[in-house]
């Protein structure tokens, strides 16, 4: 038991090292803990252009959002290495939901 509880440990620490989302992270979560320092905790912009209700990405396409995340987007960083395919499932999702107000 006590091996286990350790694993489980050093997984958690590892992953907030490299800016990971746990693998069940809500994608409210994985927002906060990855967008919010340069979109806003309210996706009120900040570094990053706004992206809530009204804005142009929320009358862009899903790919259009997803292409951005997983790419990169002029001074926004690639996400690819720090997010499944689901996470960014989930990002998109919250985004959507946030952006219907
Ligand atoms: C280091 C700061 C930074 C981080 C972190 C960041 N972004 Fe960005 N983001 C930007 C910048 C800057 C742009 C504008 C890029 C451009 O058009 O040149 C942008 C653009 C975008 C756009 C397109 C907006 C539009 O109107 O075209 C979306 C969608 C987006 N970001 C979502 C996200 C999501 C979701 C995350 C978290 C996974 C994230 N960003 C993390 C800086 C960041």
């Amino acid at each position: 038991m006590r091996r286990v509880a350790i694993v489980a440990l050093l997984s958690v620490l590892v992953s907030s090292c490299v800016g990971r989302p746990e693998a069940d992270a809500t994608g409210e979560e994985i927002y906060l803990q990855l967008c919010s320092n340069c979109h806003g905790a309210q996706l009120e912009g900040g570094v990053g252009p706004a992206l809530g209700p009204g804005t142009n990405a929320a009358e862009q396409p899903d790919e259009y959002l997803q292409v951005t995340i997983v790419e990169g987007r002029g001074r926004m960083p690639s996400f690819s290495s720090s997010l499944t395919n689901d996470q960014v499932g989930h990002l998109i999702d919250y985004l959507r939901e946030t952006q219907a107000g």
